[in-house]
């Protein structure tokens, strides 16, 4: 039985090299983005595979609940929550519009697709949620002489992370599973279009990067970083989380009581 993947952001990059696996896969597609020509063309080369295409701009609230409406109405067995912009800025320097469009494709799209297809897998007994978020997650201790300025890019992953990690936990024992894939820095288009030239620093393949999504699912990882060969690390911060988390206490900290 041929099974039903929607992919966001399938019109190019990572989301686009998904939906290419996919659908040599032999998975039936929904395909997201907000050029049709683009998912047109998609459609017409993978002819083998039904593919429906949704032209939806993810920014705002009509293209969020029309692709919310298929994740609610079909049954879909893969949804992956790709499709993404960064636009890297000090925020004094972001336009409001700019950062409501990086919080509403990464955020409120995410959950509000999550939150529309969650129910149905739950029903079925079966289900796989594929967020994309970064590496750019982890690196909030970074001194500004590391980060280029990015805050609200970087805050929308770690919500994907922290995420995913507590919706895993949530759906355990209900057949539905919650992933979070971290790319460093992946060989598309993301960095150009806002006038980065990343070109000259070593970049992992999209066939690389879906590659190892695929077989971080078949691992059963909910955080997926396929660029990390040691994934010790990964542990050592979730520890970490944890340690902190089971630290607090009702007791003002002695370091806080005024002198
Ligand atoms: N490349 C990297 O190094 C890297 C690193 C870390 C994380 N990521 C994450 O990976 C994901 C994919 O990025 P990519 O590298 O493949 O970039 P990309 O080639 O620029 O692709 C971005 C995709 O998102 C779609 N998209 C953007 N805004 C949208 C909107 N408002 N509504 C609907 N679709 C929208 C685009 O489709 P249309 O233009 O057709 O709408 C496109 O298909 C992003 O979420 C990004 O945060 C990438």
């Amino acid at each position: 039985m041929s099974s039903l993947a929607l992919v966001t952001g399938a019109t190019s990059g990572i989301g686009l090299a998904f939906a290419e696996r996919l659908a040599a896969d032999g998975h039936d597609l929904i395909v997201v983005g907000r050029t049709q020509d683009k998912l047109d063309a998609f459609a017409d080369a993978h002819p083998h595979v039904k593919v429906r295409t949704v032209a939806a701009d993810l920014s705002t609230p009509q293209g969020i609940d029309a692709v919310a409406a298929y994740c609610a109405d079909e049954p879909l067995d893969l949804l992956i929550n790709n499709a993404g912009v960064a636009h890297y800025m000090p925020l004094a320097d972001l336009p409001a519009g700019k950062a409501r469009e990086i919080v509403n494709v990464k955020v409120l799209a995410p959950t509000l697709l999550m939150n529309a297809a969650v129910g149905g897998m739950q029903e079925r007994g079966k289900g796989t949620i594929v967020n994309i978020a970064g590496m750019i997650a982890f690196s909030g201790p970074a001194g500004p002489e590391v980060m280029p300025r990015r805050a609200v890019y970087a805050g929308t992953l770690a919500h994907l992370v922290t995420m995913s990690q507590t919706l895993a936990a949530e759906l355990e024992g209900t057949g539905v599973t919650v992933h979070v894939v971290c790319p460093g820095i992946v060989a598309t288009n993301f960095h150009a279009a806002q006038g980065i030239d990343a070109s000259a620093i070593p970049r992992m393949s999209t066939d690389d990067f879906v590659t190892g999504t695929l077989r971080g699912l078949e691992l059963g990882e909910v955080v997926i970083a396929p660029g990390i060969e040691d994934r010790t690390l990964l542990h050592a911060v979730f520890q970490a989380d944890l340690a902190a988390f089971a630290g607090q206490s009702p007791t003002l900290a002695t370091r806080y009581q005024s002198n």
